[in-house]
């Protein structure tokens, strides 16, 4: 037995709604699309895939211990990934002070040191997916909905596992983290 687990930046839920929205609006124009359900939007910030389940509260440890403050966050643009074979549509966040490349670090800092896992080398382009391309189906990728603006904080971190099987992916919450606003 073995849990997929993931740690996220939990959203405001007007955000959610506003990407719901238009992952919604996407796939209404491109039946390759399927729409992310709004509870499940998150921004991820460390995948770990599958662990022991003796792992599972070392990682939950791990995340309980995070003290941060609230990234300052913005939406930025449509964001296909992989941009040159899509299969999921996300909306791009952009973030000012490099507080969120830190909560990132700090986070997966924390985890590589309580389970046997290394982090993925890749940069870390922080995303929200939206839709989620239909297996062998191809999505038309220049023709998309505006996407939502907002400017807002990230609210918590969040380590998930995720159930698979039968349907869309469905995220149990673990462990729960809230961040601190900086004129706490
Ligand atoms: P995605 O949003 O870009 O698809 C739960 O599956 C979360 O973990 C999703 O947000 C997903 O990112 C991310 N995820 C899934 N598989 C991954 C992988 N192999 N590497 C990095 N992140 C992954």
């Amino acid at each position: 037995m073995s849990a997929r687990l993931f740690a996220a930046l939990e959203l405001p839920g007007s955000v959610r709604t506003q990407l719901a929205d238009f992952g919604r609006a996407a796939a209404g124009n491109d039946e390759a699309l399927r729409p992310v359900a709004q509870d499940s939007l998150h921004l991820t910030l460390a995948f770990l895939g599958h662990r022991a389940l003796e792992e599972v509260d070392p990682a939950r440890e791990a995340v309980r211990s995070v003290e941060a403050v609230a990234p300052p966050l913005a939406l930025g643009g449509a964001l296909w990934l992989a941009p040159r074979r899509p299969h999921v549509l996300t909306v791009a966040l952009e973030e000012g002070d490099g507080t969120l490349a830190a909560l990132r670090a700090d986070v997966v800092d924390r985890l590589a040191a309580a389970v046997p896992w290394r982090p993925e080398e890749r940069p870390f382009r922080p995303h929200v997916t939206v839709a989620r391309v239909r297996r062998g189906w191809r999505p038309r990728v220049r023709d998309l909905p505006d996407p939502p603006q907002a400017s807002f904080s990230g609210e918590a971190v969040v380590l998930f596992r995720s159930h698979l099987g039968g349907g869309p992916a469905r995220y149990e919450a673990l462990e729960r983290v809230a961040l601190s606003r900086i004129s706490d």
